[in-house]
């Protein structure tokens, strides 16, 4: 079990965060959170007043930025350049920008290359987008979450009100859509599931329920059952 690579993919919201660190505390693996990675590079370019649209400079930047995570308290913490950037980067502002910086090549290569080296260091559980696809076209097993937008939204809402913010639950459905809409009709590494993925629809189900599922796939993998 400790060399094994769990990708999980699936829309914003569908709950790959929790499951995944959840997963990966079960199983005794490094949890990765890569969304985190494409939020920390776009925070930092916001910071430095770079123009997101700018590829070359965006690339430049994600190369010659130091990004860690590190396991924290509540879960991953995110650092830049030795900044603890962990809060910041969950930011409407940031959630509102990363779309434009994760559709660029420069940046993504930079990223997949990241996230591959860290998984050669031990077994992983990865959450993405294009994890089962891109990142780790190999992975042990590997689980496309998804959940109605309804659902998506109330989590986001339930998520933000809890950390202070003010939103409207409207406006975080079409927020949702239209991040969905980018990401899975982006030109490089869309949104989709891998062939070889395990479809699992959180709607109504319980974290534990779909952790206990995972879990299972995980298993029987090991054991050779499935
Ligand atoms: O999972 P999240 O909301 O923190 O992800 C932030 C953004 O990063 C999301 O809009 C899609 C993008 N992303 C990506 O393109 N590829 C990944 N492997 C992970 C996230």
């Amino acid at each position: 079990m400790s060399r094994l690579s769990v990708a999980i993919d699936g829309p914003a919201g569908a709950g790959k965060s929790t499951v995944a660190r959840r997963v990966a505390a079960e199983l005794g693996l490094t949890y990765v959170d890569t969304g985190a990675m494409y939020r920390a590079i776009t925070w930092k370019t916001l910071q430095e007043n770079k123009d997101p649209e700018d590829e070359a400079s965006v690339s430049r930047l994600a190369r010659d930025t130091d990004l860690r995570l590190t396991a924290g308290k509540g879960g991953v913490d995110v650092w830049v350049d030795g900044e603890k950037v962990t809060e910041a980067i969950r930011t409407p502002e940031v959630t509102s920008q990363v779309s434009r910086i994760a559709g660029q090549a420069g940046v993504r290569k930079v990223l997949t290359d990241k996230q591959r080296a860290m998984a050669r260091q031990g077994g992983v559980v990865m959450d993405g987008r294009d994890i089962g696809t891109q990142v780790l076209p190999n992975a042990d097993v590997k689980v496309f979450l998804t959940a109605s937008i309804e659902e998506r939204a109330q989590r986001r809402h339930l998520e933000l009100v809890r950390r202070g913010f003010e939103v409207n639950p409207e406006q975080l459905k079409e927020e949702i859509r239209n991040r969905d809409e980018k990401d899975r009709n982006r030109e490089h590494s869309p949104l989709r599931p891998a062939e070889d993925a395990v479809h699992v629809d959180t709607t109504g189900l319980s974290i534990e329920e779909v952790v206990q599922s995972i879990l299972h796939l995980c298993r029987s993998r090991v054991s050779g059952g499935e």
